[in-house]
């Protein structure tokens, strides 16, 4: 029987701060660190120790205040990598080394001028290395989107004998298909001897818009961790949004797959990642754009009007929004208005509403939306022809 609890591996702080543009000092990093603590993330990659002395220094102060979660550093398949990453994770409570090599053809033949067994030994040699340092060593296989199944089994089940205790298989370049994906999730776990042993992770960029429905087929082949950054942060196109998988998990219980994740932090985490980030968030962003709550044609206002759930999928609070927002264009109907003009202390007969909304109309053509300022506005005019009650 497998588990169905899915860790939350957060690259935020390595593979998100990748961006152009994103450097984050320590003390920034920090702050993040503590809330992604917070938050009930699995894993922290907090960085790539050995790439300057800023990321060696952040690495090791996250190291040192994170409560709960695994702190883990990033390597190359290169020993020097391996011993600067120990050294900055010595004082985590649980440290974790993430050293891999890329496996497709392209990465061997043109990055490494190698060939397929010299990497597999290469591999072989790096996670034993790390063995020494730390128990809890995950191993990558870079660009394994792209690998071949079998060699790839083959790359697998070597370094779980080199003691390798976590298998991150990256889409790196963001191709795969979300069926192609999950199928080699389920031929790794159908062909690799001793993968009960070890957990498979979801590694997935998102070049082609597909980052989060592959980490979901993943998991649904017998993957157990999705790497992922806040806002969908990463690389190019950025890496799986955690915000979506976690959701995802969360609003298709049939599934039976879960996460630690206290939800009710997603927003607030987006924002802080945001911010800190100086990364803005798209409005239509899945979870925790600025619209991904908000109705502006009439018809969805009424239907969300009368029952929510008529264009809801998810609860608003459940992600740390307080309400889903109405928001008044010239497309919003006479409900929405009294919805509105509701709120903000108007109730409205029928007459009173019907000349309500002339007013509205005139505002909505000249505005983009309509505030509630405006509302108090249309309602003096409105309170001049006809009496209205002030709730
Ligand atoms: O995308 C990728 O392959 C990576 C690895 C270094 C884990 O980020
Ligand atoms: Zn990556």
């Amino acid at each position: 029987m497998q588990n169905n609890q899915v860790q939350i591996f957060d690259t935020t702080l390595r593979d998100g701060e990748q961006v152009p543009g994103c450097k984050l000092d320590t003390r920034q990093k920090l702050v993040i660190a503590e809330r992604l603590d917070l938050l009930g993330v699995n894993v922290i990659e907090a960085g790539f120790p050995v790439s300057s002395p800023g990321d060696f220094n952040s690495v090791t102060e996250i190291a040192k205040i994170v409560k709960n979660a695994t702190v883990c550093g990033l390597t190359r398949a290169v020993e020097n990598d391996i011993k600067v990453a120990a050294e900055a994770l010595k004082f985590a409570k649980h440290p974790r080394i993430h050293t891999g090599i890329g496996t497709s053809d392209s990465h061997i033949q043109f990055k490494f001028k190698s060939n397929r067994q010299a990497v597999i030994e290469r591999a072989i040699k790096a996670v034993s290395y790390a063995k020494s340092f730390v128990e809890d060593v995950e191993f990558y296989a870079e660009d394994a989107g792209r690998t071949d199944n079998e060699y790839l089994a083959k790359v697998c089940e070597e370094v779980i004998k080199a003691g390798a205790t976590v298998l991150n298989i990256p889409d790196t370049t963001g191709y795969c298909l979300p069926e192609e994906y999950g199928a080699k999730m389920k031929y790794l776990r159908e062909n690799v001897k001793g993968i009960d042993n070890v957990i498979l992770s979801c590694h997935c960029h998102n070049d082609l818009g597909m980052a989060t429905a592959n980490s979901i087929s993943g998991v649904i082949n017998g993957a157990r961790q999705i790497e992922c950054t806040i806002n969908g942060i990463g690389e190019r196109a950025g890496n799986t949004a955690l915000e979506e998988v976690v959701m995802v998990l969360k609003q298709h219980p049939y599934l039976n797959l879960e996460t630690s994740i206290n939800t009710k932090l997603l927003y607030d985490t987006s924002i802080m990642v945001r911010e800190s980030m100086g990364m803005p968030v798209q409005p239509n962003k899945a979870i925790v754009g600025a619209n991904a709550f908000a109705h502006s044609s009439g018809i969805h206002q009424d239907g969300v009007i009368k029952n929510r759930e008529t264009y809801e999928i998810m609860d608003p609070e459940d992600v740390g929004v307080t309400e889903s927002a109405i928001v008044l264009t010239a497309r919003s109907g006479r409900a929405a208005l009294a919805y509105r003009a509701k709120k903000i202390g108007y109730e409205l007969t029928k007459v009173q509403l019907d000349i309500a909304y002339k007013a509205f109309l005139n505002t909505a053509d000249q505005q983009k939306e309509v505030k509630d300022e405006d509302i108090h506005n249309i309602m003096n005019k409105v309170n001049k022809t006809s009496k209205v009650a002030t709730a």
